[in-house]
């Protein structure tokens, strides 16, 4: 069985959150360490496609931010063979695997690659964005502003933007998060038997840079967003959908 003592989240915490310094071997595992810590992860693509379907035309152009790994651009590329995307992610390793995922999947060719923040994209306007799995990594309000105003000047008006993030509670009583930080550790026990992986998967998202629910949803609709709409919940993990105003 393989050892997961240091998993990508763990080194992301140790290095600064930074995917881009991983080495290889994380990058490989990240597609089994992801549905240990997120057991709903690949029904959480399947309702992102459900979410966005109805806004987005036959030929649209889709936003995936923090595309590494490559699972939103199979799920929609394999769901609507007329959709294009463009790909933004600073970590060129995450990238290389939806690179090479994509390529199996027959979806790589639609498919425009951007290896770097939201700046490095160009400013053409999209019909949707995603930005699943990304913003708990993002330190700082100033950070996290920059990035969703980074979506929202690329997206057309009205279209929607699908945001998954961790959240934590806002520190007037801890239960909350502790009780989802317990359930999670217990299910990754659960489903691998790996005590030490559930310990780090847990450490990661209670050292990450999450913020309150309430003070994301905020600074959706303070850089160019309705309020949103949540669809989803697994653990610490929401999902909203929301549109560029
Ligand atoms: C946990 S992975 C999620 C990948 C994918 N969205 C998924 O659902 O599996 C987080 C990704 O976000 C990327 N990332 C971190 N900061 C980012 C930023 N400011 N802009 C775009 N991507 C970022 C990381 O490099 C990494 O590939």
């Amino acid at each position: 069985m393989q050892s997961h003592e240091n998993t990508p989240a763990q080194h992301a915490v140790d290095r600064g959150l930074r995917f881009e310094q991983l080495p290889q071997r994380h990058t490989d595992r990240y597609q089994s360490d992801i549905r240990v810590l997120l057991p709903t992860y690949d029904g959480l693509h399947t309702l992102v496609d459900a979410y966005l379907r109805p806004f987005v035309p036959d030929d649209g152009r889709v936003l995936v931010v923090g595309a590494g790994g490559g699972t939103e651009l199979i799920t929609l590329g394999l769901a609507h063979p007329n959709w294009t995307f463009t790909a933004v992610d600073p970590a060129a390793n995450m990238l290389a695997s939806a690179r090479s995922r994509t390529e199996a999947a027959g979806v790589a060719e639609r498919v425009r690659w951007c290896c770097g923040a939201i700046d490095a994209t160009n400013p053409h306007l999209h019909d949707a964005a995603t930005c699943i799995l990304v913003l708990h990594f993002v330190a700082g309000d100033d950070e996290r502003r920059t990035l969703l105003q980074g979506i929202a000047s690329r997206l057309r008006e009205g279209s929607p933007l699908i945001l998954v993030s961790a959240v934590r509670d806002d520190g007037n009583g801890d239960l909350p998060s502790a009780v989802h930080s317990q359930a999670l550790y217990d299910g990754a026990i659960a489903a691998t038997g790996q005590e030490r992986l559930a310990a780090k998967l847990r450490q990661n998202i209670e050292q990450s840079a999450a913020i309150p629910g309430d003070r994301l949803k905020q600074l959706l609709v303070d850089t160019g967003f309705s309020e949103p709409l949540q669809f989803f919940q697994t653990y610490q993990f929401v999902g909203w959908l929301t549109t560029r105003t």
